[in-house]
């Protein structure tokens, strides 16, 4: 299915534009043949957002969850500038994988140079929700291609309103108006054990990650959709029932959320820019081949306090 977007307003808004607003393009949004996720054509990221084209973007992110941007040649300054049109964006407690002169990018790789990883390489190896572990969790990402490799560093997403609306009705009845433990250091000793990507915590990065509480369904700010909002990376526990309960309602939970017929898998193109909404879908890396070197340029915009 293609859907193509005229520009609305077009002849209004080139008769009362002035020099300095930018016009609005020919977009066409092309849905995925996939639970979720649409291709964004005619936009070039490396110029201003008109408005009539953010609104646009705007809808068609809250329509499909995922959207694609080919072959975005921009730069991290353009690519902050584009993320800020959606909201604040938040500084990943790693401040070691920061890219120089951009504090708002979270470099994403598995490249080593003299000895030294570059970027987190381990980013995304379990299901989550980005930045779920805080107050307020990103309302999207954008996560922009810098090198890939030949085979593998695939992208998975799960459609998290799809899996509220298809869980069985007893687990439906069971879960609502539960409340659930989120904590960045979950798997984090795990992780540190089996790659050179974890540093060791100060204290003062632990007490910025301290754990937080969130439904476990939550209600979407914009669109009023329910979705399931846990996760295999960062969600320890539900509270006020057993801990016995809790693992295995949690297991449950995992196992139905990633379930296949709910995913899109996205393979990276040069220049690919994608853009998430981390209150409808969650995402997992599948994986890079050791020897072959990844490397992306992550933002993340905050978003509000699930309810
Ligand atoms: C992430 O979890 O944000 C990283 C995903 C990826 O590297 O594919």
């Amino acid at each position: 299915m293609t859907a193509t977007l005229a520009p609305s307003g077009q002849a209004a808004t080139a008769t009362a534009a002035t020099a300095a607003a930018p016009s609005p393009s020919v977009l066409e949004i092309r849905p995925f043949d996939a639970p979720l996720g649409a291709e964004v054509l005619g936009l070039d990221l490396s110029q201003p957002l008109s408005t009539a084209d953010f609104s646009r973007i705007h809808r068609a992110h809250l329509d499909h969850h995922v959207l694609v941007f080919r072959d975005q040649r921009i730069t991290p300054r353009q690519h902050v500038d584009f993320s800020r049109r959606f909201g604040p964006l938040q500084i990943h407690v790693l401040k070691n994988f920061q890219l120089q002169n951009h504090p708002e990018i979270l470099i994403v790789s598995n490249i080593k140079e003299n000895g030294e990883p570059i970027g987190l390489g381990d980013a995304g190896h379990f299901w989550h929700s980005d930045l779920s572990y805080k107050d307020k969790p990103s309302l999207g990402s954008l996560l922009h291609a810098q090198e890939l490799p030949a085979e593998g560093g695939d992208t998975l997403f799960a459609n998290q309103h799809t899996a509220w609306d298809t869980l069985p009705l007893a687990l439906k009845t069971a879960v609502q108006g539960l409340r659930a433990e989120h904590t960045y250091l979950a798997k984090y000793e795990e992780l540190r054990s089996r790659s050179p990507w974890r540093p060791k915590l100060t204290q003062e990065q632990v007490d910025e990650v301290k754990p937080v509480v969130h439904p476990v369904v939550r209600t979407h700010p914009e669109n009023g959709r329910k979705a399931l909002f846990v996760s295999e990376h960062f969600t320890t526990r539900i509270l006020d029932i057993p801990e016995d309960e809790s693992k295995a309602l949690l297991g449950e939970l995992f196992e139905h959320s990633a379930r296949p017929e709910l995913i899109y898998r996205h393979q990276w193109q040069p220049h690919d820019m994608v853009f998430w909404d981390n209150r409808s879908v969650t995402h997992l890396a599948a994986g890079t081949p050791d020897h072959l070197r990844r490397k992306l340029y992550r933002t993340t915009i905050e978003g509000d306090a699930p309810f």
